[in-house]
């Protein structure tokens, strides 16, 4: 059988309802746009575990998300979408590509979190873009914009206290949206949150607990991975 759909961190695969898919992790890790790659024993497994038990909290918060039930170790259902081609980025502290853009040095905290859009495209490498950009692009019409914004700072919110629980400052994140197959005007969180596509620093120490491990070559980046997932465990756990 074939994937109907293969990412740099995942695939999905049909299932008996057309309206359900599995989500499998993999263990592949890629950066900067897919030019750095490597394969991590155990990835796809900490991965899931990390976004199982976050996705499961943020639906008890009352966040709408694509997350039906975790099948195995690498696996998940969800359900289908419509993933909407423009990722939203939040940022708490300056890092990263905010950085590189601004000259600004990292570590910078923001008065207020940062909204960024970027086009989900690996060919165009991902630019990002605004408001007007969306609307000609036709990527959401404004309504579903505003949808985002709104859903974004709400899961900001929700997962930086959670996080700051778990003694990590949520310093970044990717979000990427969906419109259900069986109802395309809701639109519900999708994809997956792991620190794959969060930047998380230890409160304490100031360590990178993120793929900026790999990126910049750290090491320990599934020590860091599985740390984050005990962590999580406890706090979901309470
Ligand atoms: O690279 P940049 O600083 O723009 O990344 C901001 C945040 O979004 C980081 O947490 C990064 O892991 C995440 N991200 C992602 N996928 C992308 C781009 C960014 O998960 N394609």
């Amino acid at each position: 059988m074939e994937p109907l759909y293969e990412g740099k961190a995942k695939r999905l695969w049909a299932t008996s309802d057309p309206n359900v898919l599995r989500m499998e992790f993999k263990n592949d890790a890629t950066a900067f746009n897919g030019e750095k790659k490597a394969q991590f024993e155990d990835k796809g497994r900490l991965n899931n575990a990390i976004s199982t038990l976050i996705y499961g909290f943020l639906e008890k918060e009352g966040v709408p998300t694509h997350f039906v039930r975790q099948i195995d170790d690498t696996n998940v259902e969800v359900r289908k979408v419509d993933i909407l081609m423009v990722e939203v980025i939040i940022r708490n502290l300056s890092a990263g590509s905010f950085c590189k853009r601004t000259g600004l040095e990292e570590g910078r905290a923001f008065s207020q979190p940062i909204i960024e859009f970027c086009i989900k495209s690996d060919e165009l490498g991902d630019p990002l873009v605004n408001d007007d950009y969306i609307r000609e692009l036709s990527l959401a019409t404004p309504e579903e914009l505003a949808f985002l914004r709104e859903s974004a700072l709400k899961v900001n919110s929700i997962l930086g206290k959670f996080f700051s629980e778990c003694g990590l400052k949520l310093v970044d994140f990717k979000l990427e949206f969906g419109r259900l197959a069986t109802d395309p005007k809701t639109i519900v969180l999708a994809d997956e949150i792991s620190p794959d596509g969060c930047r998380l620093w230890d409160l304490k120490t100031g360590e990178k607990m993120d793929k900026d491990r790999f990126r910049r070559d750290l090491g320990g980046v599934m020590e860091a991975y599985a740390e984050v997932l005990e962590r999580v465990k406890v706090a979901t756990a309470g």
